[in-house]
């Protein structure tokens, strides 16, 4: 290399890499194109996706039977919940033994064998004062306490008395037996 041409090599100016037109439009299209799409794509997300993020309603309370109705014998009450999960809405259908204590305290037990699930029954002939479950013979008392088979206490509504109707709301563990 002589001498002129060591001069242009050092002062050549350094070629800097520019964007074509082509890449210009091509970027800029397609990050609008990106933009307009999330624009319409996000609200439809949100909508599929929001009845997951609401919070889950509390279980209401549900009027079941009229106060004056309730004895000390438990009575098999049928009623019906609505429930709403995500985008599923449903009533199911629920049971209670809903009794008097000997205090006149309004109290209701669910049916649910604390065993293995069957429905349990109350008194008659094979088990006088007693809830027995057909399946593997447990018994409970009628506050719930649980005599032989089952592990535990048949689980009892909350109860709310209001205007002369007894209500139910959620099921929880049994407050009236240790
Ligand atoms: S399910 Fe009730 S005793 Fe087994």
């Amino acid at each position: 290399m002589d001498h002129n041409q060591q001069h242009e090599t050092s002062h050549k100016p350094i070629k800097r890499k520019e964007m074509t037109r082509r890449q210009f439009l091509s970027y800029t299209l397609g990050g609008a194109t990106a933009f307009m799409a999330g624009g319409a794509i996000l609200p439809m997300l949100r909508f599929a996706v929001d009845p997951l993020l609401q919070k889950k309603a509390a279980t209401p309370f549900v009027k079941v039977v009229e106060e004056t109705k309730v004895t000390a014998e438990p009575q098999k009450i049928d009623f019906k919940i609505h429930q709403v999960d995500g985008w599923y809405e449903s009533d199911p259908k629920l049971q209670a033994f809903v009794a008097k204590d000997d205090a006149g305290k309004i109290f209701a037990l669910s049916p649910v064998c604390k065993h293995l699930g069957c429905t349990i029954s109350w008194g008659g002939e094979e088990a006088p004062n007693l809830y027995h479950c057909p399946c593997h013979g447990a018994r409970y008392t009628k506050d719930g306490k649980q005599l032989k088979v089952a592990p535990k206490p048949l689980d009892e509504y909350e109860v709310k008395v209001e205007n002369g109707w007894v209500y139910l709301g959620p099921l929880e563990a049994n407050t009236r037996v240790k």
